[in-house]
């Protein structure tokens, strides 16, 4: 199968990343390399690309659309939490760009054998990275109701999250749930018939939370993104895409965090916490524009934030 993902706001990325041209810059989430191919068309023959992916179906796609690529290329299968060590093992100090593109690919949702989406019947899987033990099978049949109403909640923000918890925790004592069919009806069950009907498909947000857990998709992002802000060059820049608004609270509070200069009591005669400011925020944060949400709506919940190291 080919690798299908439309690279979101992709103009306005590069645009915001690529500002010199024998640089070095890193995508933390690789997936189909479509904002890499164009990072690397922007770059010349001294610039060096490093591609981070922890989905190695993801990799060999991205290798093979970077091929043609000039500049010195450098592809990683790794989590970007893991971004210091990366660095150091590759001998590299300080980056001039770094963008992630949060989430999933379309690619890894249109796979049913993947476990990812609620409207193609596959087994409840969910990794981003196959090797690791922790699948969706294991949350949806080990935790807790408790546990798992929590999850709902806080990762889908989902207001019916203690009834679907409930509902999966009885539809598995019949014995395990193993498809993401049978968790979708699990989940329709749990759901008032009036609030079935309004809103996005009922299953997306207890799928986006089940995702969430297994990769622990935002437990990582606070630090990674301060690791990386440390390693830029001075004008650097990272440009984060997120597409939901657990993801993007993160990312604007750690920037704007970053972007604070003395953290004092207001009340404090003197700073006695020497913080300096990292970053300086670039802008407002951008969404697609009415174009792009024609030709591609699955950009919609998309926001670009961009910070320059000061
Ligand atoms: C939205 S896609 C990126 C698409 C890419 N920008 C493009 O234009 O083709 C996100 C990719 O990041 C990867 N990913 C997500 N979280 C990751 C993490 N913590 N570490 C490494 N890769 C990650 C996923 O496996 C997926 O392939």
């Amino acid at each position: 199968m080919e690798f299908e993902h439309k690279s979101v706001l992709y103009k306005e990325t590069l645009d915001a990343l690529v500002t010199k041209l024998d640089g070095i810059y890193v995508d933390c989430t690789l997936g189909g390399a479509g904002h890499a191919s164009g990072v690397v068309q922007r770059l010349n023959e001294k610039a060096l690309f490093i591609g981070f992916d922890q989905d190695p179906a993801a990799l060999a796609a991205g290798k093979e659309r970077l091929q043609q690529a000039s500049c010195r290329i450098e592809l990683v299968h790794s989590n970007f939490q893991h971004f210091n060590r990366v660095l150091d093992a590759l001998g590299i100090d300080k980056v001039d760009g770094v963008v992630f593109d949060l989430g999933v690919s379309s690619h890894q949702l249109d796979i049913a054998e993947r476990g990812f989406s609620y409207m193609q019947d596959g087994p409840l899987d969910m990794r981003m990275n196959p090797t690791q033990k922790l699948s969706a099978y294991q949350v949806v049949n080990e935790y807790s109701v408790e546990k798992l109403a929590e999850i709902i909640f806080s990762y889908g923000e989902e207001r019916w999250a203690k009834r679907i918890a409930r509902s999966i925790a009885q539809a598995r004592e019949a014995g395990p749930i193993k498809t993401t069919a049978e968790l979708t009806e699990a989940i329709k069950k749990a759901i008032p018939a009036a609030a079935r009907r309004e809103g996005p498909h009922p299953a997306k947000r207890t799928f986006q939370a089940i995702r969430i857990e297994v990769n622990n998709e935002l437990g990582i992002l606070r630090d990674t993104f301060t690791a990386v802000v440390e390693r830029l060059n001075e004008k650097g820049r990272i440009c984060i895409i997120t597409f939901h608004s657990l993801e993007d609270r993160i990312a604007k509070k750690t920037l704007v965090e970053l972007a604070k200069g003395c953290v004092c009591p207001k009340d404090f005669p003197v700073c006695v916490c020497n913080h300096a400011p990292q970053v300086k925020i670039l802008g407002k944060p951008v969404a697609p524009s009415p174009a792009e949400l024609e030709e591609n709506p699955r950009s919609r919940s998309a926001r670009l934030r961009v910070a320059e190291k000061l």
